[in-house]
């Protein structure tokens, strides 16, 4: 078995006021597949995120990259942040410089590229986010999109192994959300792990590789999404089901089975095209 790009060891973190996020926690994530990070309101996502990105230290368990325990010195740190790029939910707070031109070369700046290379990697990630025409607008003055984007665009640019990205779908217009999946893809296809916390059912059954699920800072379950994300003590938990998962449920009530010759449609498309076979095999077997 490889090793897992992340893992968690029985990790848990508590918050100065006393609120215990995560509790003896233990997950790995698959290297260069797309994982989707699961769980109600107050799970724990947004701490899990912040420790595999090094920004909080576990008080207890141990935290690993390639196999290698994490270092909170600055050198390890840095190699983490290398690795390991996020964006997280609220862009106010990963936005400090006053365009988002500075703020997106502030990452390969600080790795000491050469100028020209840092120009390529700024100017390469503003087309990506589609976001040339605002890239010297103070950045106060951009809508929330942009700045979500400007955040996205500013990881891009560090060209990390693991992309985490915390809600990254949230306040995107379904055009910019479509074109986002582009990147998404292409990135996976280079060979980037993936990390995404969503509500989005759907979008996790249709994109994900692999599901994490959290319940109150406990695992509640891990795998692959098409089997996990079709469980009803998942759908339980969640409050709801992905929509082509529920009809496949109730198709095959009625005697239909979409999943047939182990095909597993993901997409309200697929699905479709699924029952167009199925139809056709019925005429003419
Ligand atoms: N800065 C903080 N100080 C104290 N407690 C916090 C802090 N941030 C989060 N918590 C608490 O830790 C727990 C986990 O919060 P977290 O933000 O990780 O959840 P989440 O799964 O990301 O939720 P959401 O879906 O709302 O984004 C919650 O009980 C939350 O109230
Ligand atoms: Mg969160």
């Amino acid at each position: 078995m490889t090793t897992p790009v992340l893992e968690l060891h029985e990790v848990s973190f508590t918050y100065p006021g006393g609120v215990t996020a995560l509790d003896g926690f233990s997950a790995g994530i698959t290297r260069g597949r797309r994982t989707a990070v699961l769980g109600r309101n107050g799970s724990g996502k947004t701490t899990l995120f912040s420790l595999l990105n090094g920004l909080k230290r576990p008080q207890k368990g141990v935290i690993k990259l390639n196999g290698e325990p994490l270092r909170y010195d600055r050198q390890g740190l840095l190699k983490l942040r290398q690795a390991v790029g996020m964006v997280f939910q609220d862009p106010d707070s990963q936005l400090f410089s006053a365009c988002i031109y500075e703020d997106i070369s502030f990452g390969p700046l600080n790795l000491g590229l050469p100028e020209a290379e840092i120009r390529n990697r700024v100017d390469k990630a503003l087309t990506q986010m589609k976001l040339t025409d605002v890239a010297n607008r103070p950045t106060h003055a951009l809508s929330f999109g942009q700045k979500k984007r400007a955040c996205i665009a500013g990881v891009l640019a560090m060209q990390p192994h693991v992309l985490i990205l915390d809600e990254p779908f949230a306040g995107l217009d379904p055009v910019m959300a479509k074109e986002f999946m582009v990147v998404l893809d292409q990135l996976h296809q280079d060979g980037t792990s993936l990390i995404i916390a969503t509500h989005d059912l759907d979008l996790a059954y249709a994109w994900a590789d692999d599901v994490i699920i959290l319940q109150d800072g406990h695992l509640l379950t891990q795998g692959k999404a098409s089997e996990q994300l079709v469980l009803p003590s998942v759908h339980n938990e969640l409050g709801a089901a992905p929509l082509v998962a529920e009809l496949g449920r109730v198709l095959a009530l009625t005697g239909t089975d979409v999943y047939g010759n182990g095909y597993h449609p993901r997409t309200g498309t697929e699905l479709v095209q699924a029952l167009i076979h199925q139809s056709r095999q019925e005429i003419d077997p």
